[in-house]
């Protein structure tokens, strides 16, 4: 699956730039990914609750929330409750990650949790038993256009392990620099769903890009071994 960040579309058209990604002749996006900065838990601020109210209000196609913020034990059930698909909180700024989870599902939302490249994953090995979604950062969270981070693969490739035999039962997902070039290692690690911001809206079709990158990874599963 193919989740384009709209951080790198213009924020003043953000309902086009979901239009953008559809597909009128491919298969186009499977998610939206928004990132929710708060200027506390990363250095930079976009967007919050209202704006991604009316971005579900403007879209049926399901919306990825990726919140960095501080105190998502407080904040993120407002997303879950207005109808995002799956809602993602940072494990490094959750309190209780565990009731977290517990809450956004109740509140009618899958639940993800996100880890920075330098955070590791064997601490939450528990605690992710309780997660639909695991967020593995290929860079560091808060700005898109940066260089994927090739060593968080090996995160990928044990979450990978656990959940082919049956130890975790959730999507991986990687998000940041995510591109023609780096798609194909992170395939090959074991990633569900790839997140991309400016090689999806840098693009003169984005819906394309999106076709295009999702080709990349199928054409290396059809590949012989
Ligand atoms: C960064 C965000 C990403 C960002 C990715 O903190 O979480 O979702 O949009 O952008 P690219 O794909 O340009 O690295
Ligand atoms: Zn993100």
């Amino acid at each position: 699956m193919i989740a384009p960040s709209i951080l790198s579309a213009d924020f003043a058209r953000l309902a086009e730039a979901i239009t953008a990604v559809r597909g009128e002749s491919g298969r186009g996006a499977d998610w939206v990914h928004v990132d929710v900065m708060d200027a506390h838990f990363v250095p930079n601020l976009t967007l919050g609750l209202p704006v991604v109210t009316s971005l579900l209000a403007a879209t049926d196609l399901p919306v990825d929330c990726h919140l960095m913020i501080e105190k998502p034990d407080h904040w993120a059930i407002g997303y879950a409750e207005a109808g995002s698909y799956n809602v993602t909180v940072h494990v490094e700024a959750t309190e209780d990650p565990v009731m977290l989870a517990k809450n956004l599902r109740a509140a009618g939302s899958k639940a993800g949790l996100a880890i920075k490249p330098n955070t590791p994953l064997e601490p939450y090995l528990d605690v992710l038993k309780h997660y639909d979604t695991l967020l593995v950062m290929s860079v560091e969270p808060g700005f898109g256009g940066q260089s994927f981070i090739a060593e968080v693969l090996g995160k990928v490739r044990q979450a990978r392990r656990l959940v082919d035999t049956g130890h975790l039962n959730l999507l991986v997902e990687i998000d940041g620099g995510i591109n023609a070039d780096t798609i194909e290692q992170a395939a090959e690690a074991g990633v569900d769903c790839f997140v991309a911001g400016s090689a999806v809206y840098a693009a003169s079709d984005p819906a394309q890009a999106v076709d295009r990158l999702r080709r990349q990874v199928e054409s290396l599963a059809e590949r012989p071994a």
